[in-house]
Formats: structure tokens, sequence, C-alpha cells
């Protein structure tokens, strides 16, 4: 089968598409965008997450072909080596970036947090996040980091 996605606002086409093939495994392996990772592939860790149609999901329980036709935003779509989105600059400067692994997807958590809460309590925070497993950092640097983005953002704010 042949999948036409919208990935960071560019259309991509994969061919000979099988049918249990993942949205993740697309992304990865045939379209070269290797920012979200594949850790369980069962829906359990939250290291693949992804935006579909603007709401988050893991993109390794979604089939290639549910994804037809429907526009798919990647961790890579927020930012890059020379420009870091903000979220991820505060993860870097809160120390919340160990191995690295879970990284993608706690981003792609937070930024969705932070889309539609600018100020959220630490329980909101931990909610947010609870989907996405980190084998290293024990949440605390997390939780700081989503502290640290909120008040930049709010300085920011602030200043204008
Ligand atoms: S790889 Fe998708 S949730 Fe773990
Ligand atoms: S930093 Fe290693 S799993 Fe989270």
């Amino acid at each position: 089968m042949r999948v036409t996605i919208t990935v960071n606002g560019q259309r991509h086409e994969a061919d000979d598409v099988w049918e249990g093939e993942s949205l993740l495994y697309v992304l990865r392996e045939r379209m070269g965008l290797s920012g979200s990772k594949n850790a369980c592939e069962q829906g359990e860790c939250g290291s693949c997450t992804v935006y579909l149609d603007g709401v988050t999901c893991c993109a390794c329980l979604v089939a290639a072909g549910q994804a037809d036709g429907r526009r798919v935003e990647t961790v890579e779509s927020l930012g890059s080596d020379d420009a870091l989105h903000p979220v991820q600059q505060a993860f870097v400067d809160a120390g919340a970036v160990q191995c690295g692994f879970c990284t993608p997807g706690l981003v792609m958590a937070v930024d969705d947090l932070l889309r539609n809460d600018a100020s959220p309590t630490e329980l909101e925070i931990r909610e947010a996040i609870s989907g996405n497993l980190c084998r290293c950092t024990g949440y605390g640097r997390v939780v700081e980091a989503v502290r640290v983005a909120v008040r930049r953002r709010r300085d920011v704010v602030v200043d204008r």
C-alpha cells in the first residue's frame, strides 16, 4: 500500500507499506526521521510520542495506514541542533537529559502540556509526563525543566 503523510509540513509518500507497519517504523526507517525513539513498541514508554493531527500519540501504536492523508509533527519540527526549542533548552539547562533516550518523547509531552496550559501545577506536570518512562533521571530534573520553561516563557511575556 502507498501511504501519503504530511510530516513536519512536508508531504511524504511511502510505497509498499505492509498493513502491520507502524507510523513509527515509517517515520524512522522510511523517512529518516530518527528523533522519535523506539524503545518498547507497545505504547508503554512514550519515547515515540508525535502529534497526529495536532494530538499527541504513540507512533508505535498507530498503523501507518491510519496516518494516510493526515498531518504528523515529530520532535524534529520543534527545534534543530543550532536552534533548540525552549523546552529542549530547558531540559539541557535543568540537567534533565542523561542517556537522552526518553528525551524526545518527554519534550513532545511537555510541549503539548505548555501549549494548553501556560502555568501548570506540579501535579499537572507529573500527570502530563506520566506516560513517558525515564530510567535515568528519577523525574525530578524533568519536572524542574518544565518549571524552567514556564518561568522563561513568563519572563518573555512580562518583558513585552
Ligand atoms: S516505543 Fe512507542 S510507547 Fe514505547
Ligand atoms: S534520560 Fe535516560 S531514560 Fe531518560
